[in-house]
């Protein structure tokens, strides 16, 4: 089976996990500092801020920035259930505004019309690694006075008009064991502001400055020191890792038939964290996947369900909206195999069984 991901687990994460278990310091120890720190620079952000996976990186911006009851956030119905749950879990409501068909990703018009004197932020998804439209974005968040918290989960080193996503307003990364940089679990906020990053340093740590003094409720959102040796010895590999998807995905492009191969805005760098065709309308997406799994071609699903039509929203009153593109493209999506491992040959029987359908 070809898998749809791969972790890169090679000697030099190997080393450095191991060096971490002999060095006793398993956690607050100088791997966290040092990762931050080369995600910062990867971003172009002055902070970063490790946490103990993107959920709980998710759920310190909105708290960090004060989000809570009465606020409304405007997300993407067309995301993984995290982006959403950090909303509630921080007490505020979730509003979903429709995507755009070609790039997936929250529409900006949609957006506008979501806005109510209740909204007081805005958390776009970059969603499989290609950012949404951040000048449309920041106009709305700038006139309304909104918070912008781009949830890059899927996106580092994915840039927009020469810059890296995660740096126009609070950004959020995921380290899970399928991104593009990974460390097994873990997350990431970026933000250039000072006090936002202070407020998110007490957050993850039981809101203390210094040992047993608590200033505010805080969390243990800390991320280890083993987690952290594994994400710093991938990121600085990251432009590399990011050079191997595009080649797949190119390849992909300029081979796949009879699918609809997905397409790059132009000004926008794509990391392809998923590669995701839509098939053809009128061809079975549930029998096309079968056919591609029975030939040894991992695929996902990303995603089968959007979240206003998830069961837990419909439970809290959120999912009687109608977003038409986003529950029409869920039944059309195939994620195929794009990942840094990919072999030629692999590539070629990817294209190959795909062109069958
Ligand atoms: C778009 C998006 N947001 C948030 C998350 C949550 O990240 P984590 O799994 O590290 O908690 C993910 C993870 O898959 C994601 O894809």
């Amino acid at each position: 089976m070809i898998p749809i991901s791969r972790p890169i687990i090679g000697e030099a994460e190997r080393q450095a996990v191991l060096e971490v278990l002999d060095s006793g310091m398993l956690v607050q120890g100088p791997r966290v500092a040092a990762l931050e720190a080369e995600w910062a620079a990867a971003c172009g952000t002055r902070h970063a801020i490790a946490t103990s996976s993107g959920t709980t990186a998710l759920h310190l911006a909105l708290l960090a920035h004060g989000i809570g009851p009465g606020d409304e956030v405007i997300t993407t119905p067309f995301t993984f259930a995290a982006s959403v749950n950090a909303i509630l879990y921080a007490g505020a409501r979730p509003v979903f505004a429709d995507i755009e068909e070609d790039t997936f990703n929250i529409d900006p018009a949609r957006v506008e019309a979501a806005v109510t004197p209740r909204t007081r932020a805005l958390l776009p998804v970059h969603l499989y690694g290609h950012p949404c439209e951040m000048d449309a974005l920041l106009d709305i968040a700038q006139r309304h006075g909104l918070v912008l918290i781009e949830d890059a989960a899927q996106a580092i080193g994915a840039e927009y008009h020469g810059r890296r996503v995660g740096s126009f307003g609070t950004g959020v990364f995921s380290l899970y064991a399928t991104k593009n940089v990974m460390s097994g679990e873990g997350g990431m906020i970026t933000t250039d502001d000072d006090a936002l990053a202070e407020r998110c340093r007490l957050l993850r740590n039981h809101g203390m400055p210094r040992r047993y003094r608590h200033e505010l409720l805080g969390y243990n959102y800390r991320l280890s020191d083993l987690h952290a040796a594994i994400g710093l010895a991938q990121i600085g590999r990251l432009d590399e890792f990011t050079a191997r998807r595009r080649a797949n995905a190119a390849y992909l492009n300029a081979h796949l038939e009879s699918v609809r191969t997905p397409t790059v805005r132009p000004g926008c760098g794509h990391v392809w964290h998923q590669y995701t065709v839509r098939v053809r309308p009128g061809l079975d997406r549930d029998a096309a996947v079968q056919q591609l799994n029975q030939a040894g071609i991992g695929t996902g699903i990303f995603y089968p369900v959007p979240a206003h039509r998830q069961p837990y929203l419909a439970g809290l009153g959120l999912g009687e909206v109608t977003l038409p593109v986003a529950e029409r493209l869920a039944q059309e999506v195939i994620s195929l195999p794009v990942h840094p491992l990919l072999s030629q040959a692999d590539l070629e029987t990817i294209v190959a069984e795909v062109n069958r359908l």
